[in-house]
């Protein structure tokens, strides 16, 4: 079965990791109270999430240039619910850090990451600030039910079906 390149791989992974880790510290700082410490661990938040910004640049433009089809013997229905998966899981890496950087932008205050550097209150504006924050924490919701659906897929496929297809993206399955 064809294989995804070593880079599509790797950004795969390190997305994963950061994408879960910003998940997880948006859940620590909601149960923060206001103070630096909360702070800090937005700051963090920020960092890992920026970074999926970045990355997922880099990603679209690997996609872009080609990925290993499904196999052809996978019945329609799944093959479909596959790709939707998969378009959602992008939408939200696009969706996350933008909705993020337009919430912290027009808020009211700049926005200090862990002292490195500011975010800029560049447009001050109640209804967009809140409206983000909105799309922000349902495109959150939509993404972790899907994220939980993708890795039952991938489980199925590797315990169940045992059909190769996780090694497409977990390498050490296929030793
Ligand atoms: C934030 C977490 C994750 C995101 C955003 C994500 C996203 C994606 C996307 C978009 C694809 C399709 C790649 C393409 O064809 O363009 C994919 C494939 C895949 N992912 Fe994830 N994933 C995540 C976590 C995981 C985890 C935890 C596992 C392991 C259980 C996993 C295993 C796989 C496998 C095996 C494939 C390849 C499926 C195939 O061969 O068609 N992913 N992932
Ligand atoms: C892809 C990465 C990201 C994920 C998965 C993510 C996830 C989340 C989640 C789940 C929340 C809701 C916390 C809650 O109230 O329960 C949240 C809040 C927040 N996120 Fe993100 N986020 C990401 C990227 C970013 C970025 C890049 C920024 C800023 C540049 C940002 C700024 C914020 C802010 C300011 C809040 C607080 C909003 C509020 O108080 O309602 N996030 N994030």
């Amino acid at each position: 079965m064809q294989r995804y390149s070593v880079l599509m791989i790797a950004l795969h992974w390190l997305m994963a990791i950061a994408m879960i880790t910003a998940f997880v510290l948006a859940q620590v700082m909601d149960d923060m109270p206001r103070g630096p410490a909360k702070v800090t661990v937005m700051g963090w938040h920020v960092l890992f999430g920026l970074s999926i910004a970045v990355l997922i640049i880099a990603r679209l433009l690997a996609r872009w240039t080609g990925a290993p089809p499904l196999p052809r013997n996978m019945p329609p229905m799944e093959a479909m619910l596959a790709k939707l998966a998969h378009i959602v899981l992008y939408a939200a890496m696009l969706i996350m850090p933008v909705t993020g950087l337009v919430a912290v932008t027009t808020g009211n205050r700049d926005f200090s990451v862990l002292g490195l550097f500011t975010l800029p209150s560049l447009a001050p504006t109640d209804w967009l600030h809140e409206g983000m924050e909105e799309i922000h924490e349902t495109v959150a919701m939509i993404f972790l039910f899907t994220l939980v659906l993708h890795v039952f897929a991938v489980l199925w496929h590797a315990v169940i079906r045992r059909d190769g297809l996780a090694a497409r993206m977990i390498p050490f399955l296929s030793r």
